[in-house]
């Protein structure tokens, strides 16, 4: 189904990843996607780019072009992937068919940047860590301002997944981030782990969703959040999975179904316990410090699973009809 020609136009940027798997699915749906950019970040940028592709075919959009970027953060080194929840490839237990076309360029910031030039007021979703933006944002200061919202799944207001005090898209990349989140954009939505924690699709929704799915294509979507809930409950205190990275995209598609505040927020840098934490100033009655963005707070669970059962299906994505409230 094709999204309405009125729907906000967005560059995604994403390490697919299981989340971000439902996070490709759910915008393809709903925004008119300008493009695609991958990062290194759950595996590495051979396989999200090889993933996006893959997806992109599956859901009938090979129309939409993929741009491979950076695969290593700013620091130099990355210590760690997430395959313990991705798997090695990315997509849990799962081999995507080989991708029907190569990566449109390998150069995706130089490609977010003549976008982002090309046309103003477009959004950018995040949804791995931030590195390709703030290559982007270190080349040409000037595309700050032609952006109308940087929509991040990352961060956190309280605890982190990767440390104690670091979500993973952060923990990768805190100096990306911090660049990000000092750039002075007009609009900037931190949708970290203390709201993504709150939206989970468990193990009879998923099943659910499996019986509903009409397209025989799409049913590897099933398979995908299959393993993704396994493992997140097998590694975490969690009841199911939580996509947070669909929550990026709804924030941009659907932003009636969260809610924030902004906050000051810090990335802090330094070697030690707390690198890569987004250090939110939650204090009343503060005047906003310049370095702020929107901190989503609050999630309507049952519609966003409505509506991410709704991308799976093909159904309408909207209205009565949860599956996890049969
Ligand atoms: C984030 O980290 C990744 O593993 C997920 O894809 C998501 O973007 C959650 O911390
Ligand atoms: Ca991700």
């Amino acid at each position: 189904m094709t999204p309405y020609l009125s729907s906000p136009r967005v560059i995604l940027d994403c390490d697919p990843g299981l989340d971000d798997a439902i996070a490709i699915a759910l915008a393809l749906r709903h925004l008119q996607v300008v493009g695609i950019a991958t990062v290194g970040g759950n595996v590495g940028l051979e396989r999200t780019t090889a993933n996006a592709l893959a997806l992109c075919d599956i859901l009938g959009a090979t129309h939409v072009p993929v741009h491979a970027g950076h695969d290593i953060p700013l620091s130099g080194s990355l210590e760690h992937r997430a395959t313990e929840y991705h798997g090695p490839n990315g997509t849990g237990s799962v081999q995507l068919p080989n991708p029907s076309r190569p990566p449109t360029s390998v150069n995706a910031v130089e490609w977010i940047v003549e976008t982002i030039r090309g046309e103003e007021g477009l959004t950018v979703i995040a949804t791995g860590p931030l590195t390709n933006i703030a290559h982007a944002l270190n080349a040409a200061p000037d595309i700050v301002e032609r952006i109308a919202q940087v929509s991040w799944m990352g961060g956190s207001s309280d605890a982190g997944n990767t440390t104690a005090a670091a979500e993973f898209n952060c923990w990768v990349d805190p100096e990306a981030a911090d660049i990000v989140f000092r750039a002075g954009l007009e609009r900037l939505t931190m949708i970290g782990l203390n709201v993504t924690h709150t939206v989970l699709l468990d193990r009879p929704w998923i099943d659910q969703l499996r019986t509903d799915i009409n397209k025989p294509e799409l049913t590897v979507f099933a398979d995908l959040l299959d393993y993704y809930e396994v493992r997140q409950r097998s590694l975490t205190t969690l009841a199911g999975a939580a996509v947070h990275d669909a929550l990026a995209v709804i924030n941009v598609s659907h932003p009636e179904l969260l809610a924030g505040i902004k906050r000051p927020v810090e990335v802090i840098l330094a070697e030690g316990a707390a690198r890569g934490m987004t250090l939110v100033d939650r204090r009343p009655r503060r005047e906003p410090a310049p370095v702020a963005a929107t901190v989503i707070e609050w999630a309507d669970g049952d519609s966003i699973r409505q509506l991410i059962h709704g991308a799976l299906t093909c159904g309408s994505g909207s209205g009565t009809g949860d599956p996890s409230a049969a």
